[in-house]
């Protein structure tokens, strides 16, 4: 088993200093890291159920967690400490849920089966945990008031004193480099729904090699003052808001075509490339995943990107970088052909930052025209 470290984190730092830079050269780096990631994967036998779970957390989670979970906006999943005390239960329920007003959006729209296909490919990533730990799901009593104390003491310095989590995103290179890593929030409705008590007992025991999160053994808690704090964080619960305002937002633009697979496709290219924006690559969506020849060539994804609004963006806020390249997917099924691509806006609205909302807005303006161009004359 391969340790995670720091490191990778600290190569992710030199990038991300470079960012504002040498955008050009970042673009690259994700051309070359995604085609790398691609030749890896041909010849790999895998499952029907792990190619789709791939192809979702290319889809979903990998502009976030980063393409094979090392983190990015979103704290990294591919840690071993992370992977081997998380049950599929709670990978499940908080990609069902997200973490309502924080980064992490709910995904709604995922099928039951989808979502499974998401644990398992994540659980195939090779970095520990490659199957579930089992808790059970009894509650544990402690000393609430104790636990509100040693919380205090130990935890608040990065969880906020009411358990509100760290401010910003995932792995973020404004943070000291001790600390690089966004601590969540606890007292989040989506965290507490997704998270039995055994589990986050574990959590607190094992702590997080390569992340700032310590064992608490290492901070000299005793077995007694974990239960304490345990039973204290599940009364954050009362005071969490049960209202979802992200439940029924849509994440997803989707537009049904009038024309053929092909047609569409050519559309689509015409309609990016008259904008201005340039072709970086384009594939099979399982190119890479499935046997070589074997590729399911109705379901095509473009990357794209304009190069002087992303030296633009990036100058602005590094953050940015989420949204490249753009992609767009087309997919016929059952002789209906629709093209897809994740909603800019929906990550906007997640930072609730100004400069982002701006950028999203016009990247949005930019998908539904293209979209609408290629769909319908
Ligand atoms: C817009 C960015 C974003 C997207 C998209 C996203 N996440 Fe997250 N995710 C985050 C952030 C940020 C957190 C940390 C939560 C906090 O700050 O409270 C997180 C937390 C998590 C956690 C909890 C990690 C832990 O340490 O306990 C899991 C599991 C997770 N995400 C899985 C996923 C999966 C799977 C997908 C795709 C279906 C996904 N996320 C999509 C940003 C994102
Ligand atoms: C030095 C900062 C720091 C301290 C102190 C700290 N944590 Fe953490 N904690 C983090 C970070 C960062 C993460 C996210 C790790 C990751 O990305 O996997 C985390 C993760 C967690 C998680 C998993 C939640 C999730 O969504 O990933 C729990 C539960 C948790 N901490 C509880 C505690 C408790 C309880 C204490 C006090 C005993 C504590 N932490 C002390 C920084 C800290």
């Amino acid at each position: 088993m391969i340790e995670y470290t720091p490191n990778l984190l600290d190569s992710f730092q030199v990038n991300g200093m470079s960012i504002n830079r040498r955008p050009l050269i970042i673009v690259f780096a994700l051309l070359m890291t995604s085609l790398l990631v691609a030749c890896s994967g041909i010849g790999l036998q895998r499952t029907a159920e792990q190619t789709e779970g791939a192809r979702l957390y290319d889809l979903y989670c990998s502009a976030c967690h980063g393409d094979e979970g090392f983190g990015g906006v979103g704290v990294p999943l591919a840690l071993s400490d992370f992977l081997n005390t998380a049950s599929d239960e709670y990978i499940y329920k908080t990609i069902r849920h997200g973490r309502p007003g924080r980064v992490m959006p709910a995904f709604n729209e995922l099928t039951h089966h989808q979502i499974d296909a998401i644990v398992t490919h994540i659980r195939s990533w090779g970095w520990g945990g490659s199957t579930s730990t089992q808790y059970s799901s009894e509650a544990i009593i402690g000393n609430p008031n104790r636990g509100r104390q040693l919380y205090a003491k130990h935890c608040a310095y990065c969880h906020g004193i009411n358990g509100e989590g760290g401010q910003g995103t995932g792995v973020t290179f404004s943070r000291p480099r001790s600390a690089k890593i966004l601590a969540p929030a606890l007292n989040n409705a989506g965290f507490l729904a997704a998270a039995n008590d055994h589990m986050i007992k574990a959590t607190l025991i094992q702590g997080r090699a390569g992340t700032p999160m310590r064992s608490v053994k290492k901070m000299g808690l005793k077995d007694k003052d974990i239960n304490d704090i345990v039973h204290y964080l599940r009364t954050f619960e009362e005071k969490t808001s049960t209202a979802e305002p992200e439940q029924n937002r849509k994440k997803v633009i989707i537009k049904v075509s009038q024309f053929s697979f092909d047609e569409t496709l050519d559309r689509l290219k015409t309609a990016i490339k008259r904008k201005g924006y340039q072709i970086i690559r384009e594939h099979t969506l399982d190119a890479g995943f499935a046997e070589a020849g074997s590729e399911n060539s109705k379901q095509w994804i473009i990357y794209f990107a304009n190069f002087r609004l992303i030296n633009e963006s990036l100058t602005r806020d590094s953050r940015m970088g989420i949204f490249l390249p753009g992609r767009i997917t087309l997919v016929e099924k059952e002789g209906k052909v629709s093209v897809l691509a994740a909603d800019p806006m929906i990550y906007n609205e997640l930072f609730s930052n100004n400069t982002l909302i701006e950028l999203g807005k016009t990247l949005q303006h930019f998908y539904l025209a293209v979209m609408g161009e290629a769909t319908s004359s």
